[in-house]
């Protein structure tokens, strides 16, 4: 067994992340790949890799389950945790933006009372209103969040915007962007000093390989539509 365990998320990340440490020359056999284990290790025994819940990277990072994770940079901004961020590793990425139907995006906001946003982003979403001076009602949700905005149960939304699909077959239109995110290579602060020379075997491993990323592989954002802002 090695003495690197890597937390990668499942779901959007997961093949772009296996794909990057295939170039790296690390691979995972893919009958373990294809069953249900949740822990595995690579072809040549010297990784460890979870896989988890996005959200989940950074906590089995934090608290040094895993020595390293990947995770989008959206979920550390969300998570705050207290990790070291080696590498932004380029695949994946996306935009974290506030969003609404066309209308309620033209009324802009009343001061007096507090806008509905919902979102799977509490954090980012009450840091950026608060910056903005705007006070709001959080509405937490797990997935599905445009439909919030298309039901009325939200004014506003925040969430991830990919290729622009969802948004858009909803009929709702970004209104700012908040952050952008790219994947990253996150590390334990403990693991980073007392397991130096493997971690920083990897880090140089996953660079290089982060070289030989094409660009369709790093997910580039389409341009904006027309009208796709509110001034
Ligand atoms: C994410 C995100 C948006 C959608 C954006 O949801 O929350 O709903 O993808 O992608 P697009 O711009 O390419 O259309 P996800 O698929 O992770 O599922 P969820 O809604 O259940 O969170």
């Amino acid at each position: 067994m090695s003495g690197i365990t890597i937390a990668l998320a499942k779901g959007r990340l997961q093949d772009a992340s296996l794909g990057l440490f295939a170039k790296a020359g690390i691979t995972i056999p893919q009958d373990l790949l294809d069953s249900r284990r949740l822990l595995v290790q690579d072809t040549n025994s010297q990784y460890s890799f979870v896989f988890v819940k996005p959200g989940d990277v950074p906590v089995y990072v934090e608290y040094g389950v895993a020595d390293a994770g990947i995770c989008g940079r959206d979920v550390l901004l969300e998570s705050a945790a207290d990790v070291h961020e080696p590498l932004d590793l380029g695949i994946g990425y996306c935009r974290l933006v506030l969003a609404s139907k066309p209308e309620t995006a033209a009324l802009g906001y009343n001061p007096l009372v507090a806008a509905r946003v919902a979102t799977k982003y509490p954090r980012v979403t009450a840091d950026y209103f608060q910056r903005h001076g705007v006070p709001i009602e959080l509405i937490g949700l797990s997935g599905s969040v445009e439909l919030a905005a298309v039901l009325g149960l939200a004014h506003h939304i925040v969430d991830l915007v990919e290729t622009g699909r969802t948004l858009r077959d909803n009929g709702l239109v970004v209104v700012d962007t908040i952050a952008e995110s790219t994947a990253r290579l996150i590390v334990n602060r403990a693991s980073y000093h007392l397991k130096r020379v493997p971690v920083m075997a990897l880090i140089k491993l996953l660079r290089e390989a982060v070289k030989t990323v094409t660009r369709a592989e790093i997910n580039l954002p389409e341009p904006a539509p027309a009208g796709d802002r509110i001034p």
